[in-house]
């Protein structure tokens, strides 16, 4: 159980208001309660969400974007994300783009693909080149073999410069992790790791296709730590199918064991209409609505006992992590990788379904490997799809990060008159429990916290129309 006798017992919240008491808000919930608030909805890596971009919007337009960004700001830093598809088995639940079972040439083909993806967008960035942030993400970035990941990282610093102290990123998946891997990793400058653990019970992992063992977990973070990697991070989900209560405490107490740094606990996104072999899971074995509610109520007592700060919807730190760190001095921040500490303002992607966010739009790559390398050979960026955001998208779209990230939000000069509608919302009987409204400040209640996805909502005018007229996106459920 906890390893820092110094850490505090209770369950704490990191933010600039007073503490969440996560025990007060989970004494709130009951069947009701999650039948009222479980809906599907968001979960506002961006906003404008993504089912709202247009296929109009392409290469063209993304060029014209990272050229004003780079021509208004060439000193400022960018984060890059790259993604890397490839994985060795597909877990039955997971929810991100993968492409399974590929060989070394079609790795080295597609290195290549992104080599000319990075020199294309760094042409049209002119001077901005540097980064303070680089994330290789997944697929399972530690696919590649030690040749492999010398060989982006040589792309990646052809076209652009990590400044020094830069947080160099990687996910990585333990059973195809090797500390060789993460030797090379550490000498080319690497210094952040997050691991996908997802859950350590036999009888879940069987359910779910991902069988690892908690030895070799505890071995690469070790290593990790040796080898200089800080702030590492676990990646578990909670809501996946024969999880009980009993056997997800006894998950949470072997990771508090190793302590990592922070952790993403995330819900289990059941998208099957989406995700088609997510139907080989057994439905009647997810827990939903209130069991999945007992799930996160056990990591908040949990990890909240062994002194983890809870940060934003789904996190978790010690409080000397540079994430409880953002998450107390108010600059705690989301993007497409989740609750970030250290990421610029500004993104700039790569590879298949990479999405940029740089001079005012939001762009993605192609989702198929065809057109991807189609375009790129063909000398294009591979954009998809993308939005231009208006001036009511930006100043929304502030709205819901506070929200997400602060639990409060200030909807500024004439909030009140111009999010009348809105305000109306927050008032109804269903909503007015989640949510304090004081003039144009709102700051959400114990009990919000649980449900910040369904205030978020409210200031999102893109689902209000597409509610309105009867269209529906497939986001996962709100519980
Ligand atoms: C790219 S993976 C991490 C690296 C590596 N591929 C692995 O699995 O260990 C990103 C994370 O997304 C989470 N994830 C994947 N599918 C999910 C789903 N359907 N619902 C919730 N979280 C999911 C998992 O926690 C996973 O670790
Ligand atoms: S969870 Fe990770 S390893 Fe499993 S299929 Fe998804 S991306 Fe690949």
């Amino acid at each position: 159980m906890p390893t820092d006798p110094a850490a505090p017992r209770a369950p704490v919240a990191a933010g600039p208001g007073a503490p969440w008491d996560a025990a007060r808000a989970f004494a709130l919930v009951s069947d009701d309660v999650v039948r009222r608030y479980d809906v599907a909805g968001p979960r506002y890596t961006s906003y404008p969400t993504v089912p709202e971009w247009s296929a109009d919007f392409g290469a063209d337009e993304y060029g014209g974007a990272l050229a004003e960004a780079g021509a208004g700001a060439p000193d400022t830093p960018l984060s890059l994300y790259v993604h890397l598809p490839f994985c060795r088995e597909l877990c039955a639940y997971c929810g991100c783009n993968v492409v399974v079972g590929r060989d070394a040439a079609y790795v080295a083909r597609y290195l290549d693909a992104v080599d000319r993806e990075l020199a294309l967008a760094a042409e049209r960035l002119g001077r901005r080149r540097r980064l303070c942030q680089v994330h290789l993400g997944g697929g399972t970035p530690t696919f590649l073999d030690e040749v492999q990941l010398a060989r982006l990282w040589e792309a990646i610093t052809r076209s652009f410069t990590p400044e020094p102290g830069a947080e160099i990123a990687l996910e990585a998946h333990p059973a195809v992790t090797r500390n060789e891997q993460l030797d090379l990793l550490a000498r080319l400058g690497f210094n952040r790791l997050s691991m996908g653990v997802q859950d350590l019970d036999p009888t879940v992992q069987e359910a779910v296709r991902r069988r690892q063992d908690v030895e070799r977990i505890r071995g690469l973070l070790e290593h990790a730590r040796e080898v200089g990697f800080t702030g590492v991070n676990f990646d578990l989900i909670y809501g996946l199918p024969h999880q009980t209560p009993e056997s997800w405490r006894r998950t949470l107490e072997k990771v508090v064991e190793m302590r990592p740094d922070r952790l993403a606990i995330y819900s289990f996104a059941y998208v099957p209409e989406v995700r088609p072999h997510q139907r080989r899971l057994s439905a009647e074995a997810i827990p939903f609505g209130m069991a999945r509610m007992e799930l996160l109520r056990g990591a908040h007592e949990v990890l909240g006992g062994a002194g983890y700060a809870a940060i934003g919807m789904d996190h978790f730190a010690v409080p000397s992590d540079d994430l409880s760190r953002a998450a107390a001095d108010g600059t705690l921040t989301r993007n497409f990788m989740g609750y970030v500490s250290a990421a610029a303002p500004e993104i700039v992607a790569f590879g298949i379904t990479g999405i940029s966010d740089v001079g005012g739009v939001y762009a993605q790559g192609h989702r198929g490997l065809g057109p991807w390398f189609q375009a790129i050979e063909e000398g294009r960026l591979p954009t998809s799809r993308g939005l231009r955001l208006t001036p009511d998208d930006h100043r929304r779209r502030r709205i819901i990060a506070d929200l997400m990230c602060r639990f409060e939000a200030d909807l500024g000069e004439g909030g009140e008159d111009a999010f009348a509608e809105e305000l109306e919302d927050l008032a109804r009987p269903d909503l007015a429990p989640l949510v304090d409204v004081r003039g144009a400040r709102l700051s959400l209640t114990p009990l919000g916290h649980l449900f910040v996805r369904n205030v978020a909502m409210v200031f999102d005018a893109h689902l209000r129309v597409r509610q309105r007229e009867g269209g529906r996106a497939a986001f996962s459920r709100t519980v």
